[in-house]
């Protein structure tokens, strides 16, 4: 019922309030309670209501988010997990087998490389990174009949590079592979990669979707059954799902994506222009700037350009670190996506774990998650942070 009404023709801030949840029978509340309960009593033995049996299989509050989730990514099935790289984890032991291979993106988030370096390849997925912006490049790093999924972030993370997804998703198509597209940096409101022709779409809802800096957790959302099939198997028999109060925190912080993503966007395109008149800045980096070589394909495929911007400092790894740890307003702090601003290195921090590797990030580099707070507030401070 609730799917119906909400599902596919209301507009995406109606589904982001109301989808996957219709108020309770019982008492009529109007937010889904917390069920804070690891079983449930059946009528008989097998007599389950509503389908209910352990809470590691299903739990309502989760399923409530779960179903909010399929319904902004305009995917058939949603699947929360206890956090983005447990997503990707289960993933790709639903879709991969030992000897399989995927292509990931070459500056992908480091936590992901590292997942697929040392984690998924000792258990015998191999995998090549390629750049995300370059189709033939994608091509040319897949391997007939081996290549499983082809994996791409757009924007990436961090340094905001576009992918074509429609064009990526030809390409893994016509090798008989899959296109994964992790859709964190953008959120459902700023991009629907399956609506783009992606197969599935991976969340960190610790970012945008949960949007408040107060709970780690991470979706999948897929369009096709046989695949939801293979992830629900996993997604029990693996277990790493977000409990109910972790459940009820994303799917609070859901309802108002769109509204915040807009401030977001504003505050992001104001801080750009700052930060391109500022003689302590070499490259601004931002979807937005007609001179961003994935300008135009972002153009075609999201509805604005987002909260994150990159910039490179003229004063090298030193102003760059110097810049982070001066700034006020902007939290010194891994993450992004809450409304918060943030500021890190990602050299130092986040991408800590690709130094050394093909997918090492500049050192004179800066990654700001731009929050929704009063902007001449952020641009003092960047001016300050600057010198
Ligand atoms: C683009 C992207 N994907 C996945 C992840 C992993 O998510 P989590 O930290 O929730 O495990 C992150 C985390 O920063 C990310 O930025």
């Amino acid at each position: 019922m609730t799917e119906q009404r909400h599902s596919g023709k209301s507009g995406f801030e109606t589904r982001a309030v109301h989808a996957g949840y219709e108020p309770d029978p019982t008492t009529g509340a109007v937010i889904p309670p917390i069920y804070a309960t690891s079983t449930y009593k059946q009528d008989g033995v097998g007599g389950l209501r509503g389908g209910y049996e352990y809470s590691r299989s299903a739990n309502p509050t989760r399923t409530a988010l779960e179903g909010a989730l399929a319904a902004l990514e305009e995917g058939e099935r949603g699947f929360a997990f206890a956090s983005g790289l447990a997503a990707e984890d289960t993933l790709v032991r639903a879709l991969c087998r030992p000897g399989d291979h995927a292509v990931i993106p070459d500056d992908a988030y480091g936590g992901t490389y590292r997942l697929f370096d040392k984690v998924e390849k000792a258990w015998g997925l191999e995998h090549s990174p390629a750049p995300v912006s370059d189709v033939d490049a994608v091509r040319a790093a897949i391997r007939p009949g081996t290549t499983k999924l082809v994996w791409v972030e757009t924007p990436t993370n961090p340094l905001l590079t576009i992918g074509d997804i429609e064009a990526l998703a030809g390409v893994a198509h016509e090798a008989g592979a899959l296109l994964v597209v992790d859709n964190t940096f953008a959120s459902p409101y700023l991009q629907q990669p399956l609506t783009l022709g992606a197969d599935i779409v991976v969340h960190s809802t610790t970012k945008y979707v949960g949007g408040h800096s107060d709970v780690v957790g991470g979706a999948l959302v897929v369009r096709d059954l046989e695949v939801a099939e293979a992830i629900a198997f996993h997604q029990n028999s693996i277990g790493a799902v977000p409990g109910p109060f972790d459940s009820f925190l994303t799917h609070r912080g859901l309802k108002t994506l769109a509204v915040r993503m807009e401030r977001h966007c504003d505050n992001a395109e104001q801080v750009v222009q700052f930060l391109l008149g500022h003689p302590g800045v070499t490259d601004v980096i931002y979807p937005g700037l007609a001179e961003h070589p994935g300008h135009a394909v972002a153009e075609r495929q999201m509805r604005r350009f987002g909260g994150m911007v990159s910039f490179r400092c003229a004063g090298g790894e030193e102003a760059a670190l110097r810049a982070c740890e001066r700034a006020e307003v902007f939290t010194l702090g891994e993450s992004l996506g809450g409304v918060e601003s943030l500021i890190e290195h990602p050299g130092r921090m986040t991408h800590a774990s690709v130094a050394g590797t093909d997918l090492e990030v500049p050192a004179d580099l800066v990654r700001l998650s731009v929050g929704i707070e009063t902007i001449d507030d952020l641009l003092a401070d960047l001016d300050r942070a600057l010198g």
